[in-house]
């Protein structure tokens, strides 16, 4: 390997030089020894170039440092230089000779990390990069496991398909959100991280005391964050039987407050409300199934207590045809209902949102 050798006073100098005639190897890191320095040097550099380098460099050095020479060294393989650990600053970077800058962009606005495992959205015709682009987010993201979509999420239990792009086949992982520990196999079950602020804000909205119905619960994140900071009484359904095993299993994981409880059961909300949920009422009921939650709209205002609080979600382009529903489901149960609040969560489709509208349910006076 070749090296400039120059006294420590010139390094800086010297590397100015070195990097002007763009031969200095940026795979070694300079070497600093005995009061002098080694710049590596790319192999390969013609003589004429290091001539030119070498004149500029003495040049510098007789400034500063009259007496010194500099050298041009072959170090031996056990003197090399240490080898710079250069790690990708970007995923961008790693895949930059692979897909265009605004390829780069849409995939990562694509990838959903849930705790060790990362799920990524492949346009069609960038497929054939699929190997690169996992081992990119494998590398870029520190997970353990990347997956990617090979279907929308679909069915009753709104779980997708997917495909090993890089890494271990572990769908099972554990992901962090608000202090809490959700655990799941997504592969099993419906989870997205895109709703964690929708959670928090569900969870302030909530008052100590309140009676709660998690109509489509899934492993149980709108739950556990709000029982892990409120005294709440939650009531979780759903009908994934491994959703409801999750949600067990978290229930267990975290350390809920000191008065907070939730009870999971497995089944149709449907038959959960003629059956466990006979005569109950709720002040707070969550319906976070938004491709359905419209049928079930009529079920939630029966089971809202007097001024009590339903956060329902739809998909859809705005917020008006969603409060119309409201309106109609709360008129036919003789029942008014105030909007309190509206709020694209999240996009889902080009023009359509994943919207969600608090409506406060009450009794119609006289
Ligand atoms: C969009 S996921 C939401 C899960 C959870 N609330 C969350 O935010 O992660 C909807 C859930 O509703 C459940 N589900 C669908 N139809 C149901 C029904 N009729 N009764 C109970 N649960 C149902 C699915 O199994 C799924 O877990």
């Amino acid at each position: 390997m070749l090296t400039i050798k120059i006294p420590v006073q010139n390094i800086e100098a010297t590397r100015q030089i070195v990097l002007n005639h763009k031969i200095i190897d940026f795979d070694y890191k300079i070497k600093v020894e005995n009061g002098f320095g080694h710049i590596p040097i790319n192999e390969g550099t013609d003589d004429d170039t290091i001539s030119k380098v070498m004149e500029e460099c003495k040049e510098e050095i007789i400034k500063i440092n009259a007496g010194y020479t500099i050298e041009i060294i072959d170090l031996n393989q056990d003197e090399d230089l240490e080898t710079v650990k250069r790690f990708p600053r970007s995923i961008t970077e790693l895949l930059k000779d692979k897909l265009t800058e605004e390829e780069i962009e849409e995939l990562k606005k694509s990838f959903d990390i849930i705790g060790d495992v990362v799920i990524v959205e492949i346009p069609e015709d960038l497929e054939a990069h699929k190997k690169e682009i996992g081992d990119a987010t494998l590398q870029f993201t520190k997970r353990k496991t990347v997956y990617m979509k090979k279907s929308a999420v679909k069915g009753v239990t709104r779980v997708r398909e997917l495909e090993l792009i890089a890494g271990e086949d572990n769908p099972i992982t554990i992901h962090k959100e608000h202090g809490t520990r959700l655990k799941l196999d997504v592969k099993k079950v419906y989870f997205s991280p895109r709703l964690a602020t929708e959670r928090k804000r569900v969870q302030e909205a909530t008052q100590d005391g309140e009676e709660i119905l998690d109509m489509f619960a899934g492993i149980g994140p709108f739950p556990i964050v709000i029982a892990h900071e409120k005294n709440v009484n939650i009531t979780a359904v759903d009908i994934n039987e491994y959703a409801i095993k999750y949600l067990n299993e978290n229930i267990k994981l975290n350390k809920l407050k000191d008065n907070a409880h939730i009870t999971a059961i497995c089944g149709d909300t449907n038959e959960v409300a003629l059956n466990e949920l006979k005569d109950k009422k709720f002040d707070r009921l969550i319906m976070n199934l938004p491709g359905l939650a419209p049928e079930f709209l009529g079920l939630a205002v029966s089971l809202c207590k007097d001024g009590g609080v339903i956060h329902y979600y739809e998909f859809s382009d705005g917020f008006s045809q969603g409060i119309e529903r409201a309106q109609i489901a709360c008129e036919k149960q003789n029942k008014k209902v105030e909007i309190l609040n509206t709020r694209k969560v999240k996009s889902s489709s080009p023009g359509m949102w994943h919207v969600a509208i608090d409506c406060k349910v009450s009794e119609k006076s006289g």
